[in-house]
């Protein structure tokens, strides 16, 4: 089964594919809610109602008559499987919200993953979109802005080669940080 990170990486392919030029990445993980929930937000071109529905549901009959993919609906049944839920909000011509919960004491609930290399490696790879990440773990929050980043490292360019390594070990540490310091109260 894919890791979470992997899930995640297929909605920013598609907010890529979209157009986007800001996309946020949020992820919440809490024990105590059981909860682990992932947001996708992107100012790309978005769907109409009726579009959005049916790529969520991999039952629906237009499926049988155009081509579609599978990066939604496997987000939605893997979600679905721990008992958690996928939703598509979305607006022609405004972006689109994407949330996917999952339950991570269900035995069906996949391992985060290398989020660390996901999230570098898509900033790094596209130094012309802007990405606002946030990670939440147990209410303590980690969060990053590439509009930030990029004034930080001024005239080395966002993708160059040393920026992935050190925005990696950037996130791995805080991620790790975050994640002792356990609930405020
Ligand atoms: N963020 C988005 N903005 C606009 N349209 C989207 C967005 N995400 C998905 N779509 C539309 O929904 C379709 C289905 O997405 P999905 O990820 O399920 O499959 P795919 O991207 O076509 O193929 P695959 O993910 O299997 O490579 C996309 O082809 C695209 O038309
Ligand atoms: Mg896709």
């Amino acid at each position: 089964m894919k890791d979470l990170s992997l899930h995640i990486l297929d909605i920013i392919q598609n907010s890529l594919a979209a157009n986007a030029k800001l996309i946020e990445i949020s992820i919440d993980e809490n024990e105590r809610k059981d909860l682990i929930e992932i947001t996708i937000k992107d100012d790309g071109k978005g769907m109409s109602k009726e579009f959005a529905e049916s790529v969520t549901d991999p039952f629906t009959t237009t499926r049988t008559t155009r081509k579609v993919g599978l990066g939604i609906p496997l987000l939605k049944q893997n979600a679905e499987r721990t008992g958690g839920c996928l939703t598509i909000d979305s607006q022609l011509g405004q972006g689109t919200i994407i949330t996917a919960a999952f339950k991570p004491s269900n035995i069906d609930c996949p391992v985060l993953g290398d989020i660390a290399g996901v999230i570098s490696l898509t900033v790094s790879g596209n130094p012309s979109i802007d990405f606002v990440y946030n990670h939440k773990i147990n209410d303590n929050l980690f969060t990053f802005n590439t509009k930030e980043i990029k004034e930080v490292l001024g005239e080395i360019p966002i993708n160059d080669n040393s920026v992935y390594k050190l925005l990696k070990e950037l996130i791995q540490s805080n991620l790790e940080e975050i994640e002792s310091i356990g609930y405020k109260t």
